[in-house]
């Protein structure tokens, strides 16, 4: 897969260095490359040479804050985005990003992340490149405000990242962690069996394969009736909505 991410704040993006994702990009499975937004702003929106390299301008219809150029980001997804790729736009006001979303994904060739600042990126953007056939994806990762969507994107490159075929070391830890079917994981134990008066809950010590699943199966639906009872369908039977 190619990620490419569009920002200000290109520094940002080091982090796609480090980690899990530093692996993927040295075994090939992503290539992802970063631009600075700046590079094709050099003209105003008259068309004359602007030195300053502006990249917003104050909201059509009056408001607070300042919204991000549609010439501008024009310019910078004609260069970046690929035939086929996705454009995703995070935004707070965007659909929510969920493991679902990020396993489909997954499987994309290319996705060109545009991340706004200020008040968001002029909604023409999103509307001109579906109307030229691109699948956009405006995607929040959660009901909150960030100063901008940065630490949106590397969230969500993660997530789809560990994804793509061959990106885990172990699989089965795909599979079995939360959201995968809907509902939280089990809560997980190690060595020391007993720790500052706590016990390992015993079933996990029988070697008894059928309890213990069961055992884990009632943990999940526990949890997620406790924390996140939206994950759960009205009949409770453990398939997410
Ligand atoms: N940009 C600002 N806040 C955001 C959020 N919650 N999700 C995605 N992008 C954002």
């Amino acid at each position: 897969m190619r990620i490419d991410v569009v920002s200000i704040f290109p520094e940002f993006f080091s982090v796609l260095d480090v980690s899990l994702l530093g692996k993927a990009r040295q075994a090939e499975l992503v290539q992802a490359h970063v631009h600075d937004l700046r590079q094709w702003a050099d003209v105003k929106p008259d068309g004359t040479p602007d030195v300053h390299r502006a990249v917003d301008d104050s909201p059509f219809g009056g408001g607070a804050g300042m919204v991000m150029r549609a010439d501008v980001w024009g310019r910078a997804l004609d260069d970046v985005l690929q035939p086929g790729g996705v454009l995703v736009i995070p935004s707070p006001a965007g659909s929510p990003f969920t493991q679902a979303l990020a396993a489909d994904l997954a499987q994309a060739e290319q996705i060109a992340f545009a991340c706004g600042r200020y008040e968001g990126i002029d909604a023409r953007v999103a509307e001109h490149y579906e109307a030229a056939g691109f699948r956009v994806a405006e995607l929040s990762l959660g009901d909150y405000v960030l100063n901008g969507g940065e630490v949106a994107a590397v969230a969500m490159i993660e997530a789809i990242a560990r994804l793509i075929p061959g990106f885990m070391g172990n699989a089965a830890s795909v599979v079995e962690e939360s959201h995968a079917d809907g509902l939280l994981e089990y809560p997980p134990y190690t060595r020391p069996a007993s720790w500052r008066g706590l016990e390992v809950p015993r079933v996990l010590l029988s070697g008894h394969h059928g309890m213990i699943a069961r055992w884990r199966r009632e943990q999940q639906m526990a949890r997620t009736r406790l924390r996140r009872p939206d994950l759960l369908a009205d009949d409770d039977d453990g398939v997410a909505q």
